[in-house]
Parts: structure tokens; sequence; C-alpha cells
């Protein structure tokens, strides 16, 4: 491992009022830190030399003590450089550079002549594309535990920019994407036109991060927080009128947003600017921002692929349930007295067809919801005992299961659905957890359905966002890696807990099958918004794209050539193949993408990407001269200009193209797909035509004596 680091002290500043300013090691980036007459702290950004934010006040507001806004005076302040180079346990890169220049600023607040004055650090890390800042409260006799009732961060931006955004929500981030003006948004009808689900927005002009915006003059900002930990989360109130935007956290029970003790530190608020979307894609300095892993031994930590006993519970074929009852509770009753619904998925010989489905076609994993009792008792009715976790119902058998996967060499994913009744949870997850262990499980996928129990708590507040990290640290202690749904959304933590591998917190592929659905778009807007903080559980692959087969009137807005892109698109190192068997086997020669990509790469090119529109994207393989690449568009079809100079000099690889056909058309002909071969080489330019709504997806692995003699070149 290449390891430089730099860390010195480049100097100590006399206390000063003056304007101090920093930039990053490129010099693009460039901030400015300054007090006001008030002695309230203030910084602002440019980016070339253009303002990207303009000057923004620092600050919190506190619970029954005086503000930590004003009345500040500069104490110290330290700068110091860091370049170093640190290796993921798994990721789309091989390799990461931290390089940064840190500012970090001592303050101290007098509000009389006699008390010594509390102290709060504010520390920038500039990147080169970007800058991380955040708060740091000292160990002090004048600040010991805190109540933080407001951040006041703000983030002024210069006009009226496009901004790509979900409401505010303290509950959930499943919306579809706005695209508006800044000035256009109104976060509360957003949330009314998604009637689904848990929803708790909280302000017309609110929104969640990471927030993706474009100036007018196509500079690409996108603002996001780093290593969320025992705080909040925070969402943006924007001003439609001069364009400022102001933190607001999700509260807490007792209406209070934070509860602290000196030392302690906030997440970093993060800003990464660049006038190349790509640049925005390919950007690390969200993980860098975390903390390395807290895990020693990584060895157990496998990303994979995964089929599921899920679909056919989303399409409605299926049920979760065994009985068709209403309102049994899981104490006092005798699961072996239910009659079965005939229609519980999770049964014995249905498991072991995914197992033998996944043997087959190299997929390492198979989750299987709906084995536990209790979900008689599921959505909507606020119980509190809902699932032990550890219960399987009599038609799923744990210990020949065991077997039968081991035989195969297949692992079998748990699934936990906690039903947000947390305390529940928290109460039974040891026991769930040596359950999993004990019966060869070592990988489960956490759910948060509905409104936390107890009540007044939300997904993103405090408490929850603790909940989150003491799971992932317990899961760590058992070498059980994790994939969460309905939780805060990810903030880079997968670096410091590499076990925490995926989360949902979005709208996921699944929105297809019950609702209005995800509009085509939707896919070229999640890299530059939610998958900006970690991999996201998308669910990609459905191939039955039309559902009237099940006697549905929903569809998938895709193409099938669009699933297939996805899995290089979507970046996450669990990836499910989300369709049923019987659809795979059914399109053999197109599933050949999903039975051959990786989950863990060497590396990335990030070839065309405008948020919104479209995106193209290649990877390397972990450990293998082989390239992976997927083209992705909206409701526009559009040709993909992909040029393969990535690919070895001089050597010549076979390109499969799996790609829309001609009359392809994510609404009138979305399973319309053609596969080609070709030789190609670091020279060859390839283009791909996409559908509306559609994608292709390419593989490109070194050509043999035959390969040459079979395959034309690419032209
Ligand atoms: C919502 C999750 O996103 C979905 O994947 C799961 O099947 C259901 N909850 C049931 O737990
Ligand atoms: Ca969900």
């Amino acid at each position: 491992m290449r390891k430089l680091i730099l860390p010195f002290l480049l100097f100590v500043a006399a206390i000063t009022a003056q304007a101090q300013i920093l930039r990053s090691p490129n010099g693009l980036v460039s901030l400015e830190f300054k007090m006001t007459t008030e002695g309230t702290p203030t910084y602002s950004l440019r980016f070339k030399d253009k303002v990207i934010v303009r000057d923004s006040r620092l600050g919190f507001e506190l619970k029954d003590q005086p503000q930590l806004t004003s009345r500040f005076r500069i104490l110290r302040s330290e700068t110091s450089e860091t370049n170093e180079v640190w290796k993921p346990v798994w990721g789309e890169v091989a390799a990461i550079r931290n390089q940064y220049r840190q500012y970090a600023i001592t303050l101290q607040q007098k509000l009389d002549g006699s008390t010594p004055g509390r102290q709060i650090i504010v520390r920038f890390r500039l990147f080169n594309d970007g800058i991380g800042f955040r708060y740091e409260f000292p160990e002090q006799d004048q600040l010991k535990e805190f109540s933080v009732t407001d951040e006041k961060t703000e983030i002024n931006l210069t006009g009226d920019h496009k901004a790509f955004w979900i409401p505010g929500d303290y509950d959930t981030n499943e919306y579809r994407y706005s695209t508006t003006k800044l000035s256009g948004i109104n976060a509360l009808n957003a949330s009314k036109a998604d009637e689904i689900g848990t929803r708790s927005p909280f302000a017309d002009n609110a929104v969640q991060t990471p927030l993706m915006l474009k100036t007018a003059d196509g500079v690409y900002i996108n603002i996001h927080e780093a290593a969320l930990l025992n705080y909040p989360a925070m969402y943006l109130v924007i001003d439609p009128k001069n364009f400022s935007a102001v933190t607001h956290l999700a509260p807490s029970r007792d209406g209070t947003k934070a509860v602290l003790h000196t030392p302690s530190v906030t997440p970093w608020r993060t800003i990464i600017v660049s006038d190349d979307a790509r640049q925005i894609l390919a950007s690390k300095t969200i993980l860098n921002l975390n903390e390395p892993s807290k895990i020693a031994d990584t060895s157990w930590i496998k990303p994979q692929k995964f089929v599921g006993v899920w679909w056919e519970m989303h399409i409605g074929t299926g049920t979760w349930n065994y009985a068709d009852v209403a309102d049994t509770s899981l104490t006092g009753t005798d699961w072996r007295s239910l009659k079965p619904n005939g229609k519980h998925a999770a049964n014995t010989a249905n498991v072991k067809r995914y197992i033998d489905f996944a043997a087959k076609n190299n997929i390492q994993g198979v989750l299987v919801e709906g084995w536990n009792i209790g979900w008689e008792d599921w959505y909507g009715k606020m119980k509190e005992q809902v699932f032990d976790f550890v219960t399987p119902y009599p038609d799923f058998d744990v210990q020949e299961l065991r077997k039968y996967a081991a035989s195969k060499g297949v692992k079998l994913i748990m699934h936990h659905e906690t039903s947000a009744s947390v305390e529940n949870y928290d109460r039974r997850v040891d026991d769930a957890f040596k359950f999993m262990k004990a019966n060869g499980y070592d990988a489960v996928k956490t759910g948060y359905v509905g409104r936390i129990l107890p009540k007044g708590e939300f997904h993103d507040g405090q408490w929850m966002v603790n909940h989150y990290t003491r799971i992932a640290g317990k899961a760590a202690a058992m070498q059980i890696m994790i994939d969460a749904h309905e939780p805060v959304r990810p903030t880079g933590l997968h670096r410091t807990y590499p076990n925490w591998m995926a989360s949902e917190a979005a709208r996921g592929n699944e929105f297809n099958a019950w609702s209005i659905g995800n509009p085509p778009e939707h896919e070229t807007i999640l890299p530059f918004t939610r998958l900006m903080g970690g991999p996201m559980d998308y669910t990609p692959g459905i191939f039955q794209i039309k559902l009237d087969k099940y006697g549905r009137k929903e569809q998938v807005h895709t193409t099938l050539a669009k699933q297939l892109a996805l899995y290089v698109t979507m970046y996450s190192p669990l990836q499910m193949a989300a369709d049923l068997p019987e659809n795979y086997e059914k399109y053999s020669d197109a599933f050949q993408f999903i039975r051959d990509v990786p989950t863990d790469w060497d590396d990335s090119a990030y070839l065309e990407a405008e948020p919104g529109d479209h995106l193209t994207i290649a990877r390397h393989a972990k450990g293998k001269d082989e390239w992976y690449l997927g083209a992705i568009t909206d409701e526009n079809g559009r040709t993909s200009a992909a040029p393969l100079a990535f690919l070895s000099r001089g050597k010549k690889y076979v390109a499969t193209i799996y790609g829309d056909a001609i009359d392809a058309h994510w609404e009138k002909n979305p399973q319309a797909y053609k596969i080609e071969s070709f030789i190609v080489d670091a020279s060859t330019a390839l283009r791909l035509s996409l559908a509306p709504g559609g994608g292709a997806a390419v593989s490109i692995k070194p050509a043999s004596p035959s390969d040459m003699k079979k395959y034309k070149n690419y032209k």
C-alpha cells in the first residue's frame, strides 16, 4: 500500500479578526473565513474564482443556555496538510487518495468579562473537489452536557440554481425527485403527490441532502454530510428569494435536536464542486471524511450478488404472512393451529428452488423474507411486539435449509423487518444474531417500515442514528454484514463499518411493483444524490417489466437492457437480481450479463454524465482484466459515446453488448433487446444506441485465439 502522510503545521496564526483565505492543494477551491463585527463566524467558498457560497454564518442554538452564534473571537488557528492513499475493503476503486488542507479555528466566546468563556472549534478540510467542515466541542467546564435546539449553518448560494430534490422529511427518503429552480421548491406539495408510507415533511421549502445543484453557467454543486454519528440528519431550508440555505435537524422525542456531551463533534457538512458532472460521481471526499475501518479483520466481508424470495410478495403472487388472519398477536398464539393461506412464499421447497438457481448462476446469496412468525401483525398495526426474529413459520425448515444451502455452496441471507418497533429489536437483536450464526447466516437485511416505536422518535433523529450505528457495531462483532432498509440516508460510514455494506434509504425498484413507480429519469438522478453517501440496495434486474402477467396494471419504467446497465451505474457490493428465477430462465442469454458482472471493482471510469439525463460508467473487475460498462438514459433516447481508452494498450478484447433493440421503448416495447459480440481494443469507441427509458450493458473480456476467429472487429 502506497502511504504518504504529510501532516505538518504550516502556521499557528496570531489572534486576528482579519479574513483568512485557504486554498485546496490544487488551488481551485478556496475558502474565506471571517468574523462579523458581532463576533459571528462566517465562511464563503469559491471554485476557480467563482463564488459558490456567499458569506454564510455558523453557529448553534442551545436549550436553556446562551446561544453559540455570536460574541466569538479567534483564539487560535492551525493549518496542516494531508496526502495519503488508503484501500477500501470493497468499492468502486481499489485505492483512494485522501488529500486535503486543513484549517482548524478555535473560537472563544466571551459573554461577560468574568468567566473564561466557552470554546468551539470549526475544522475545515479543503479537497481538490470541495470542502468538508464540522464543529467540535472540546472538553471544558463551561460546556458539559447540552441540548442543541438548532444548528444554524448557512450555505448561501449565488443564484436560482437548478435543483434535484426530495422533500425534507424526518421519516423517509422514498420519494421521486423533483427538478426545479431553487425558487420552485415546494416540499409539502411534492410529499402530497407521493401518497405512500410514512411521511413526516415539515416545511414548504425544505429539502433533503444529498442535494444536487447546477448553476446557470454549468457548475455542479453537491451538498451533503459525512460521518453522521450521534447526531440527527441535516436538511436544508431554502429561502426562495435570495437562495440562502440554512440547516435544519431532525428532532428528538423531547423536541430538542441533539443531546451532546463534551468532548464531541458534529458530522462534516460537505460541498462538492465541479464544472464536470463526472467529477461529482468520482468524488471520494465524503468517504475520506469518515474514520478508517473499526474492523481489524475484514476477510469475512464478502461483496456478493443475491436472489431472493422477495419480488413475488411485491407483485402479490406470494405473501410474507403464513395465514390470512387479522390481528393475532405474537404472544399466546399457537402458530401450528393456524390455517395456511396457500401463498406463503418462504416455504422450504420454494427456498430450495432459489438456492438451486443461485448455485447454477454464480449468485452467492439467497434472501428469504417472510420466514418468521409475526407478519399477520405487521403493517400499520403499530404493535410493539410484532417479531421475535428467531421463530420460523411451520413450513420453513431452518435445519434442512441450512444443510441444503451449504451443500450447494450458497449463503442464505437473513431478514429482520423490525416494523420500526425499535426497542423491541434492540432487546432481541443479540439472540437474533446468535440464531443467525448458529444457522449459517452471515448477512442480514434489516428494515424499519412504519412510524418508530417509541413514539416521537423519527427515522432520521439522533436516537435512531445511534440505533443504526449500534446495530452495525454489534453486527461487526459477530461478523455479520448488513443491508439496511428505511434507515437514515448514508454518509460514507461504510468506510468505518465496511460490514454495513448497503442501505435502501431512497425510492427503490420495488415502488414500480405497487405504486406509480419511478420515472425513467430516476436512476440518472440517484447517483448524484442518494448514492453520494454510499451504496444503495436498489434491487435491479427486473426482466418481466410489464406486470399484467400477474394481473397488475403496474410496470417498471425501463427497458430490459437498462436493468442490466444498472448493475454498473448503481454501485453496490450487495447487488440483488430481483426478478423471479423463471423470468431469468426465459431470457437466459440476457441473464448472462448478471451471471458475469462483479460487485467489487479495481477502478471506475466515468465516461458521460448529466444528472437527470444520462450516464455511462465503465468499471474494472477486482483482480481480473475484465471491464463492465453501463449506459442509461432518461425518457429520451440517445446515443452514448464510449471510448474504450481505459483498456490495456495493444491487447484485444471481446465486447459483448446487451443493448436495446432498434424498436425498444420503456413503455411500448420494453423487452426488445439484442446481444452482439465484437473484437475491440483501446482505440475503439463504442456508439451505444439507447431507447427512450433504455440503456446498454457491455462486458469486455480478453479475447482468446478462437474469439479472434469467431468475432468481427467493431466498426
Ligand atoms: C420494505 C423494504 O424496502 C422491502 O424490500 C421489504 O420487502 C419490505 N419492507 C418488507 O420488509
Ligand atoms: Ca423500502
